[in-house]
This record gives structure tokens, C-alpha cells and sequence, in this order.
């Protein structure tokens, strides 16, 4: 079992171009299934959850060829409606290729995700949202069978409890080849929900309103192949940037998603780090020590303090002058890296969803293991500001959602490698 061994205490400066968005590139795989022609992805990340995608469409009979960023999907023939457990299970988010094949085949069977590393991942607003567009859905023994009948879901008015982003994109995908209009209401507003809106409307789908709260999506007869590139990952840049304010030091990261780094940045600024943007970059220079955010960090929907930020964002304020309050609102079991970042020498008392650090004068290097994906980075970001050698196992975690993890830190200078 491979693991990473970080010597803590260089500074890191440099410059790095951002990966593709993982969050993207999984529902536009799905979505691929959707056109029945050849699809051309550029900017895909290489990550082990995005092989996983592949494997699944490729288990329906389409073909997947990878060429450096660039992914080429054939989805013309699909031989088949069902993705085995196995498969399911590989990556929570398979979960979205349930509207894909609806959407395509009508029908499909699939099984729960699994759940664990952040808490309980239920459907059931996938669920209910496919039985509004007229899907009959029979769940059994952790199979789920949907029908849609005479082959074509019914649009129809969603009206989500939770913007919820996977349910969003199921009802996107099953909505557009839908014989009808599909409304969805508290619909999510993440940017990679506008990036699979932008991969559909090039593939002829009719949809409006994405990035709101009201997503309005007119079924198609048909769609058909395109090219299209996926945007960069905003939680990839919050990562690494968190890793800066953590070790200390200053890099600039290329082809960045500003508007939508928007949320995170607002808050790394309030921790003394001066963060300038402009022309697709953002340069960041460290303070001596950081400041502790003087407002709680609430983690919400976008445009909110985004979930997926919190892990790594903890790992710098450990080591910040004063108190930083976390409120993790999306998840029920996302402070699961703190007891490694204990270990390291931080102080954090976790209380329900809501985790008080308090800053220390130093980390120390010790031997911990990864709790998922987001864990693990930030495990990584307080190994190369910590004193000492530390070693981080089960990093297959990181490998799901960041592409050339340990290079890229070695390009900015810090001292890791993998074993
Ligand atoms: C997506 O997960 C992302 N994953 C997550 O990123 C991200 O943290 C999350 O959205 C929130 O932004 C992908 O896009 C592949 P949700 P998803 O449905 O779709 C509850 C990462 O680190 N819920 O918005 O699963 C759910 O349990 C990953 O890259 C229901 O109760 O998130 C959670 O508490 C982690 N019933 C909350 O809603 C449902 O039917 C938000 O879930 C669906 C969700």
C-alpha cells in the first residue's frame, strides 16, 4: 500500500496550473452517455474516480480513450442498462449516471453509493425527483430498478428540500431528452452545476437558468457529440493555496476560476495572507502567522463557504494566532482529519458541527492515515508546515480527486514522496 512521506518546514513558492475539476468532469461523463455520438473532453483530470466513470460507461457498451487531459467518448452503441454493485461502489458519485441512463436508455439499474467517509449519503431526493418525472422506481436488496414508460421520463416541477448538487444533476440529465419542460426549484448553484449545463447546451439541450436557484430544462428528441473543455478545480486551488498559508511562502496559480474561488478566497484573506487576482491567475503570499478568522466559518451552499474547503482551510488555522470556529452545515461526519491533525500537535475540539481550533506555535510530524479525500490533503498540508518527517497512508483517497498530488507540491518545493 503506497504512502507519502512529507518533511516538513520548506517554504513553498512557484507557479502551478490548475487541474481539471473533478466535480465537473464526473457529470459530464455521465452526461457523455447522453449524445449517442462522440464526445471530446478536454482539461479532464487523470484521477482514479475519473477512470471509474469510464468503467461504468464502458460497462454500457461505450468506449472511453484517454490522450493526456483529453478524454474522447463514443457513446453510439450501449448494450447495456444495469452498472454491477461493484462498480457502484467504486465512487459515491456514480450515483449520477442513474438520469444519464435514463435520459438515454429509459431505463436502469443501479445501487445505493456507499457511504461512510462524510456520513449516511442517502438518494432519496434523486429518488422522489425521478418518480415526479414519471420513473417507477423499485428499490430491493440495495438494487434500484427505474422504468420510465414508452421509453421517456415526463418533465415536471422539482421543488428540492436541499440544493442538493447530485440530485440537481440527476434531474439535469434525465430532464433533457424528458418529453416535456422540468422546472427545478432550490435547485444547486455550484459552478460545476453551470460547467454540466455548458457541456449539455453544446450538445443541443435547452436549459436556462444555472448558477440560480431556478433551473428550467425543455426536453430534446435528441442530442448530439461535441467538444468541449471542463473548467479547473476550485477545491484543488483551495487546496493548494491552503497548503501556503500553512508552510509559508508564495505561488501563483495559473488558469484559476476566480468568481468561483470567490467564496473560499474572501475568507483565506481575513487570515493575513495577501492574495492578489487578475488575468485567470491568483497570486498569494503568506503572512509570518496567520490571523485566526475572527467570524465562525460556516460551511453552506454556493455561493457559501464551500464543504470541500473546510478540511484543508483547518489545517492552516492550526497553526494561526488566536481561535477559528468551523460550522460544517453539509455534512454529518466531515471533521473525521482531526484526530490526525491532533496528533500533529493541534488543538481542536470537535462539538457536534462545530469544531473550535485554536491556534499553536508549532506541528509536529507524525505517522497518520487518510480519512477521505479532502482529510487527506489537509493531513498533507499540516505535514509540510509541521517539524519533522511525517507519513500519510491510505492515499488512495487523494489520488480520487487530485491529479499529480505529490508533484505538484515538489514543484512548489516541498519536500514529499510517495512509497
Ligand atoms: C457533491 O456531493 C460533491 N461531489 C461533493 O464533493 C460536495 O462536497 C457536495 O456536492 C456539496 O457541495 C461530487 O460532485 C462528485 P449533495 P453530493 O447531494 O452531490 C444530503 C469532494 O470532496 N442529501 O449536495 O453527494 C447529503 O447527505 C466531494 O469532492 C440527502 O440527504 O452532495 C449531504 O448531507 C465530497 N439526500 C447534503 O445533502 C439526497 O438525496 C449535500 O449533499 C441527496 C443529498
Amino acid at each position: 500500500m503506497q504512502k507519502l512521506i512529507i518533511k516538513g518546514g520548506n517554504r513553498l513558492r512557484g507557479e502551478l496550473s490548475l487541474q481539471g475539476c473533478k466535480n465537473s468532469a464526473l457529470p459530464i461523463i455521465a452526461a457523455a452517455l447522453l449524445c449517442g455520438e462522440d464526445c471530446t473532453l478536454h482539461n479532464c483530470p487523470r484521477l482514479t474516480d475519473v477512470y471509474s466513470a469510464s468503467r461504468i460507461l464502458n460497462c454500457l457498451g461505450c468506449r472511453c480513450g484517454f490522450s493526456g487531459n483529453t478524454v474522447m467518448v463514443d457513446s453510439s452503441a450501449v448494450t447495456g442498462t444495469e452498472i454491477p454493485e461493484a462498480l457502484m461502489r467504486e465512487m459515491r458519485s456514480s450515483i449520477i449516471f442513474m438520469g444519464a441512463m435514463l435520459g438515454r436508455m429509459g431505463e436502469c439499474t443501479v445501487s445505493v453509493p456507499g457511504g461512510c467517509e462524510l456520513g449516511p449519503r442517502p438518494i432519496d431526493m434523486h429518488l422522489a425527483a425521478m418518480r415526479k418525472m414519471g420513473v417507477d422506481v423499485r428499490e430491493g436488496g440495495g438494487r434500484i430498478l427505474c422504468r420510465t414508460s414508452g421509453g421517456k421520463a415526463k418533465g415536471a416541477k422539482i421543488n428540492l428540500s436541499f440544493p442538493s448538487v447530485g440530485a440537481t444533476e440527476n434531474i439535469i440529465l434525465c430532464a433533457v431528452t424528458a418529453e416535456g419542460e422540468t422546472v427545478i426549484n432550490n435547485a444547486a448553484r455550484e459552478p460545476e452545476i453551470c460547467d454540466l449545463c455548458g457541456f449539455l447546451r453544446a450538445c443541443g439541450a435547452d436549459i436556462s437558468g444555472d448558477g440560480g436557484s431556478s433551473i428550467v430544462v425543455n426536453g430534446r428528441m435528441k442530442l448530439h457529440g461535441c467538444e468541449y473543455s471542463i473548467m479547473p478545480d476550485r477545491i484543488a486551488g483551495a487546496t493548494y493555496l491552503s497548503m501556503t498559508a500553512a508552510a509559508g511562502g508564495e505561488i501563483i496559480l495559473k488558469n484559476a476560476c476566480i468568481p468561483e474561488m470567490e467564496p473560499f478566497l474572501t475568507v483565506l484573506e481575513q487570515t493575513g495572507c495577501s492574495i492578489y487576482t487578475g488575468g485567470g491567475k491568483i497570486y498569494l503570499r503568506s503572512s509570518p502567522r496567520l490571523r485566526a478568522v475572527p467570524d465562525r466559518i460556516r460551511t453552506m451552499p454556493h455561493p457559501g463557504f464551500p464543504t470541500d474547503a473546510q478540511a484543508v482551510l483547518m489545517s492552516a488555522l492550526t497553526l494561526a494566532d488566536g481561535t477559528s470556529i468551523f460550522e460544517e452545515n453539509i455534512f454529518d461526519c466531515r471533521y473525521r482529519h482531526t484526530e490526525a491533525l491532533v496528533k500533529m500537535g493541534a488543538d481542536i475540539q470537535v462539538l457536534g458541527k462545530v469544531a473550535v481550533v485554536k491556534g499553536v506555535s508549532k506541528l509536529s510530524g507524525a505517522s497518520v492515515e487518510a480519512t477521505d479525500l479532502r482529510g487527506g490533503a489537509a493531513m498533507a498540508a499540516a505535514a509540510l508546515a509541521a517539524e519533522g518527517t511525517s507519513e500519510i497512508t491510505r492515499i488512495s483517497h487523494i489520488d480520487r480527486g487530485y491529479e499529480k498530488f505529490e508533484e505538484s507540491i515538489r514543484l512548489l518545493g516541498g519536500d514529499i514522496r510517495r512509497v
